[in-house]
């Protein structure tokens, strides 16, 4: 097939299974559930863990924290004297203070749409006394308020799959615009291989798991990998980390089936908003979604401006 059909056949695979989720959307299902993910983790780590020794296997909140590990280290902050770094899609910051524990001399600016995040995940960094160095704000990864070159790093972790696009298109280029020249970063998240049509049923439970967490589509791997070379980003390394974190994704089960008894312990009902079902329903379904490994990957992905 001729390049231009292969692309308008890969476009209607895509718009096939993209939402049309608004902010709206994204910031109703954090502000009636975001509280939930205190039942995934203490930290309020809202993504799945890093498995580095096997010995880890069932300490959750380990591999969670392995996991910002993982991505600060990919970030080489020791290049820098006093690094600025960028966190895409913040949620409560426990990334953002991971950094800082580890790199005291860095600042991070943590950016979300959702106002309690701001609000909490602030709270948060005063307790630890980190307020100065880790600053949560309300800004949109896809159209930043901050000037040209203006961080030395940045980091999206498990939440490029809210921004537009197979490609993440906006993300990526307002990415490349605030990174300083020989500017690093590193995207973690889950990904579509390949445009491919689905099963009918694996289509439907993969739509239903972008309904659930408010989600337009996960970027498509292949896309992906040409919108960071179309803007320019060099050194692009691209590694598959399914394996390393498939442990992690093995404890939902557990941390859902506690979560339903206190529920129950505390309310004697378990009369949920839809959003909270969504959130309990949405990693059962990753649990499934992540045995199609022809179709589905977890992924590191940096590079260099
Ligand atoms: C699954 S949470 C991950 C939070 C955090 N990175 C962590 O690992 O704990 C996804 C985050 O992306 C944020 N987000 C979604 N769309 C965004 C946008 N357009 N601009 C900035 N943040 C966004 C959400 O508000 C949420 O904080």
């Amino acid at each position: 097939m001729p390049h231009h059909q292969t692309e308008q056949s890969d476009n209607k695979i895509i718009d096939l299974i993209t939402l049309p989720i608004a902010h709206e959307d994204i910031k109703k299902y954090y502000e009636i559930a975001g509280m939930d993910y205190q039942a995934w983790s203490e930290a309020l780590n809202m993504h799945f863990g890093y498995l580095e020794r096997w010995t880890d296997i069932f300490s959750l909140e380990k591999m969670l924290n392995q996991m910002s590990q993982m991505v600060i280290k990919k970030l080489q902050l020791a290049d820098f004297s006093q690094p600025t770094a960028l966190d895409m899609g913040c949620g409560m910051g426990a990334v953002a203070r991971e950094l800082v524990r580890i790199y005291p001399q860095a600042r991070v600016t943590g950016i979300t749409i959702v106002d309690s995040q701001i609000n909490y995940g602030n709270h948060l960094s005063q307790n630890e006394n980190l307020h100065e160095k880790v600053k949560i704000i309300k800004n949109d990864y896809e159209n930043m308020s901050f000037e040209d070159n203006s961080f030395d790093v940045a980091y999206a972790v498990e939440s490029s799959c809210y921004a537009q696009g197979a490609g993440k298109e906006a993300l990526i280029s307002e990415m490349r615009r605030v990174l300083k020249e020989g500017g690093r970063f590193v995207i973690i998240d889950g990904f579509l291989k390949k445009p491919a049509k689905m099963p009918y049923l694996l289509q439907k439970a993969y739509l239903r798991l972008c309904r659930c967490w408010a989600l337009p589509c996960l970027a498509t791997m292949t896309v992906f990998e040409e919108t960071l070379k179309k803007n320019n980003f060099k050194n692009i390394k691209i590694e598959e980390i399914s394996w390393k974190v498939a442990p992690s994704v093995a404890h939902v089960p557990r941390v859902t089936l506690k979560f339903l008894f206190q529920e129950l312990w505390r309310n004697k009902s378990l009369k949920l908003a839809p959003e909270r079902w969504d959130n309990i329903v949405s990693p059962l379904l990753t649990m499934f979604l992540g045995l199609w490994r022809n179709y589905f990957g977890y992924y590191v992905v940096s590079g260099e401006k």
